[in-house]
């Protein structure tokens, strides 16, 4: 990794691993998403430790967590990216919803201030904050988040529901508890939107190969949630937001999308994209490798 607070893009990891020729060469990148560590003891035992070990395994050029590396337990944050702090990779992260979450203050201000110095003290590149670009592969990543794009079309919602408001009945999406914003749901992914964007536009200039990540979902069919009641139905709006989708398709250079959240494995391909959701659950860790 560069040190931090480094200007620009850089377009070197640990070793410059470009082929000596300037041949274009495959980068492996190992990814995972949702690893919760403030939640570790929901996990089977070992979880993190076989984790760790099939990430070294790999021998990946990159390696990608696509968000909630904590949730309120925020003290655990460094421990989980020490985790790899020996791992020969250029360490690249997104942060989820959960790393938004506080008990009091500006989540706002967190995200844009906190979250990514804290990941470059410990070797991580936040994405959000900057994007990355190694070996002529560009890498690209928001925490994403929702405009109620991917809400259930289905679902009449029942009297005194606001997406807004995220209430339904007795049920509550938690981030209308422990995440502000101090702006609309809509205004910040219009505004992730537009950074997204302007990433893309800054890496495609340099490279044909392009990877974009964000932890909320970026297309409709990768939802999964539960159907059985109208609560749980309501909080489909909390999945992502199909813009993302719509936009990462609008650059053909993007040949992978990874994404998180829904903790349920899915991929879906659109052209020459392929979007994975890694799908970690609380319980059993995931990690997707891909040579690109
Ligand atoms: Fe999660
Ligand atoms: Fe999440």
């Amino acid at each position: 990794m560069g040190p931090a607070g480094r200007a620009g893009i850089p377009d070197r990891g640990p070793g410059g691993r470009a082929a000596a020729d300037g041949a274009e060469r495959a980068l492996k990148i190992a990814v995972t998403a949702d690893p919760h560590f403030d939640l570790r003891a929901r996990c089977e035992p070992g979880e993190f430790l076989a984790l760790r070990a099939a990430v070294f395994a790999a021998r990946p050029d990159v390696f990608i967590v696509a968000g909630d590396l904590v949730g309120l337990g925020k003290i655990h944050l460094p421990a989980f990216f020490d985790l790899f702090a020996d791992l020969p990779a250029l360490k690249l992260a997104v942060p989820g919803n959960h790393d938004l979450w506080l008990p009091a203050g500006d989540s706002y201000r967190y995200y844009r201030e906190d979250l990514p110095e804290i990941s470059r003290r410990h070797g991580f590149r936040l994405l959000d904050a900057e994007p990355a670009i190694l070996d002529g592969v560009g890498f690209v990543g928001s925490v994403g988040w929702y405009d109620y794009t991917l809400a259930d079309e289905t679902l009449e919602l029942p009297a005194g529901a606001s997406y807004e408001a995220k209430r339904c009945g007795g049920g509550r999406w938690n981030d209308a508890a422990f995440v502000r914003l101090g702006k609309s749901d809509r205004e910040f992914t219009d505004e992730l939107l537009a950074r997204l964007e302007e990433q893309l536009t800054q890496v495609e200039a340099r490279v044909e190969r392009v990877i974009a990540v964000t932890h909320h979902l970026a297309f409709p069919e990768m939802r999964a949630w539960r159907r059985d009641t109208p609560e749980y139905r309501f909080f489909a709006a909390y999945l992502g937001s199909r813009r993302f989708g719509e936009m990462l398709e609008r650059h053909p250079r993007v040949r992978y999308h990874f994404s998180g959240h829904v903790h349920a494995p899915s991929r879906l391909t659109r052209g020459g994209l392929t979007a994975i959701n890694v799908g970690s659950t609380y319980r059993a860790k995931r990690l997707e490798i891909v040579e690109v």
